[in-house]
């Protein structure tokens, strides 16, 4: 089976986000905890990919982390970076399934918005352009913004994920209405992107309550998902927690159609 090719029945491909795992690793310097450990054992929960942002400042994933995932991942790998010429040198050697083309800030915590595909349009179709020679199948991070997502049609990437982080903290919030409003605007970008004709994909702050709605969401293919699921893993394990988060896909999409 081609994992790329979605099941249907299972809702959208679950990929899991294992640098929370590194981070936690090199606060103390050392080799444990393994982000390939929990990766293997998040795809023996569930995961259909398994997603790594390689920073320029490798502050969580290390290139020998890289290069033992691509050795050793029984799953595609969806490697995230910035379209810096130093990161795309790496991409190509690496030669990972997918790549997903983010912004990069050093100070930001984690990927703080979308990519401005529009404002930067030639590097990034120039790095489509190089990434689709390699053989990587390409998704451009946005915020879920008609322009954006008309730029990224233009771009030669076949693939976007929208950035669902504001959609995610109006539920953690509990504030309906603001989840309410992200959520249509997140609904208007995936019918914009089908419409050209795009793959999309979301990510980006999702935890057991936003999930499902996205889930459920017509036409999303993917989900990608770090910090929560690890934070779950805390307490029920690696394994159980990609279970759980795919089970909740699952449960959420069967209930949608
Ligand atoms: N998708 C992209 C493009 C990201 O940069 C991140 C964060 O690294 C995620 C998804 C996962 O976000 P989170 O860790 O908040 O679930």
């Amino acid at each position: 089976m081609n994992p790329l090719v979605d099941p249907a029945p299972r809702g959208p491909l679950l990929g899991v986000n294992i640098d929370h795992v590194a981070t936690l690793r090199n606060a103390r310097g050392g080799s444990a905890p393994d982000p390939l450990q929990a990766a293997l054992a998040a795809v023996r929960g569930g995961a259909d990919i398994l997603t790594f942002h390689l920073r320029e400042d490798r502050r969580h994933i290390r290139d020998a982390d890289v290069q033992r995932l691509r050795e050793q991942s029984p799953v595609p790998l969806n490697f995230e970076a910035a379209a810096t010429s130093d990161m795309l040198d790496i991409i190509e050697q690496v030669r990972p399934q997918m790549v997903c083309l983010v912004p990069e800030r050093r100070q930001e915590l984690t990927t703080e918005g979308g990519l401005d595909v529009r404002g930067q349009f030639e590097r990034v179709h120039d790095a489509c352009t190089r990434l689709a020679r390699a053989g990587c199948r390409v998704s451009l991070f946005i915020e879920a913004e008609a322009l954006q997502v008309e730029a990224c049609a233009a771009s030669g990437a076949p693939c976007v994920e929208l950035h669902t982080g504001a959609f995610a903290l109006a539920v953690e919030a509990g504030d309906a209405a603001r989840a309410e409003q992200q959520l249509q605007r997140l609904r208007a970008a995936v019918e914009q992107a089908r419409a050209a004709g795009l793959r999309v994909h979301a990510g980006h702050g999702l935890d057991l309550r936003s999930t499902p709605t996205l889930a459920a969401l017509p036409g999303i293919r993917e989900l990608h998902i770090g910090h929560a699921l690890v934070g779950h893993a805390l307490f029920v394990g690696m394994e159980q927690a990609a279970r759980d988060f795919r089970a909740c896909i699952e449960r959420a999409a069967g209930a949608g159609r």
